[in-house]
């Protein structure tokens, strides 16, 4: 099939990019590469040993994005095209809502124009706010707590709209959990600008000394030892379950949702653990204030993705970890040459 990627070359795209191409499926991605390198592309073509097409462009330019589809004859889009840091879209609300939502609105007038019904969109776990209970199912109720969040409800909420208003559309929502670990070559990963935000990111680079000790953000939660508790997915599994939305979904027309995660929550400090032993070195911590809107607990029930797709995570906590050591080590300053 012949796929357009936004997003690409960005960390989730990239892994999801290698699957598409092992599969057969024919690529062309477009990225505005403000939070990534082409570098990473050209690795992901280093390990499948096959070729895609990259276009440096910004899914805001509707007319580059329509001629792009025509000129390529795309069949389906799968849109990871986003900017994705909680913090920072309470800071600067009208950046997060104009590339979100402003983005997929000018995606979607492209592929209405060129023809294109099938999509495939990065929805997050963060559209269940904080949960009443777990694990959580897809009919749970949706609400957001940041613009970042709220950006991602809209978006579901405009393509559920479009495609009850024309139902030849196919499109699908995944919501990820939380995505970690590393392509196992270790030649590409995650590469967060500045100080990461996320939990794994940051102790990997408390293992390799680029910071100084992990700070525990409360260890007062009702769970077993206090800390928080999430539902880590390998990147290999999430980039699978892209594999398999698609070839389920395309020319499948409705609107199908999916929890993309393990069903198995872990705490803070069992990842700290774990990352310790995979990278056999002391990982310090202290424990800090709660951060503000974090939740306790929060994990999938992935049944339905098991049930619809026939997909779920293979991958436990000693894959994540060591494929996330073994390209936090082998390129400690990530794509940065
Ligand atoms: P990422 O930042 O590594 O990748 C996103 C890519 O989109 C980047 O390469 C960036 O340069 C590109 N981009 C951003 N705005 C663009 C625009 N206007 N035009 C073209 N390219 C643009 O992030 P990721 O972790 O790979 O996430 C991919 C998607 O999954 C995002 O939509 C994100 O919100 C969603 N998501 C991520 C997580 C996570 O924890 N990583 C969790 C849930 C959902
Ligand atoms: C964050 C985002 C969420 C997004 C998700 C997916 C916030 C508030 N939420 O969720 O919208 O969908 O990423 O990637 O940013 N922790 C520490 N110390 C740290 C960093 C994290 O103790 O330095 C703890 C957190 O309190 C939490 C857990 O680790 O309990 C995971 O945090 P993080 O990786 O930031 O992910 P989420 O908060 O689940």
């Amino acid at each position: 099939m012949k796929i357009l990627v936004t997003g690409g070359a960005g960390y989730i795209g990239s892994h999801t990019c290698i699957l598409l191409l092992e599969a057969g499926h024919t690529l062309v991605v477009i990225d505005n590469l403000s939070n990534s390198k082409a570098l990473s592309l050209s690795r992901v073509q280093e390990i499948t040993g096959q070729s895609l097409v990259f276009v440096q462009a910004d899914i805001r330019d509707e007319t580059a994005m329509f001629e792009l589809m025509k000129s390529h004859a795309i069949e389906a889009v799968i849109h990871f095209a986003g900017l994705k840091a909680v913090g920072e879209s309470s800071q600067i609300p009208v950046n997060y809502y104009d590339n979100n939502v402003g983005g997929t609105l000018a995606l979607l007038k492209a592929m209405q124009k060129a023809e294109v019904y099938n999509m495939i969109f990065s929805s997050s776990a963060t559209v269940y706010g904080d949960p009443q209970t777990v694990p959580i199912t897809e009919d749970f109720p949706l609400t957001a707590t940041n613009p970042y969040g709220w950006s991602k409800l809209m978006v579901e909420q405009i393509l559920s709209d479009l495609q009850a208003s024309d139902p030849q559309w196919s499109v699908t929502l995944l919501r990820y959990f939380n995505p970690v670990g590393a392509h196992p070559s270790g030649l590409i990963g995650e590469d967060p600008n500045g100080i990461p935000n996320n939990l794994l990111p940051y102790i990997a680079q408390v293992a390799i000394g680029r910071l100084e000790k992990l700070s525990v953000f409360g260890d007062d939660y009702p769970t077993p030892d206090g800390t928080g508790v999430r539902d880590y997915i390998h990147v290999m599994d999430l980039a699978k379950g892209h594999l398999a939305a698609l070839e389920r979904n395309t020319n499948r027309a409705g609107r199908h949702v999916y929890n993309l995660g393990t069903g198995q929550g872990y705490s803070v400090l069992e990842m700290r653990e774990a990352f310790a032993k995979a990278c056999q070195r002391e990982i310090p911590y202290v424990v800090s204030e709660r951060r503000p809107g974090d939740i306790a607990e929060c994990w999938a029930d992935p049944a339905w993705a098991q049930q619809d797709l026939d997909w779920s995570a293979e991958l436990g906590l000693e894959e994540m970890t060591t494929d996330a050591w073994r390209w936090q080590s082998r390129f400690p300053n990530g794509f940065e040459e």
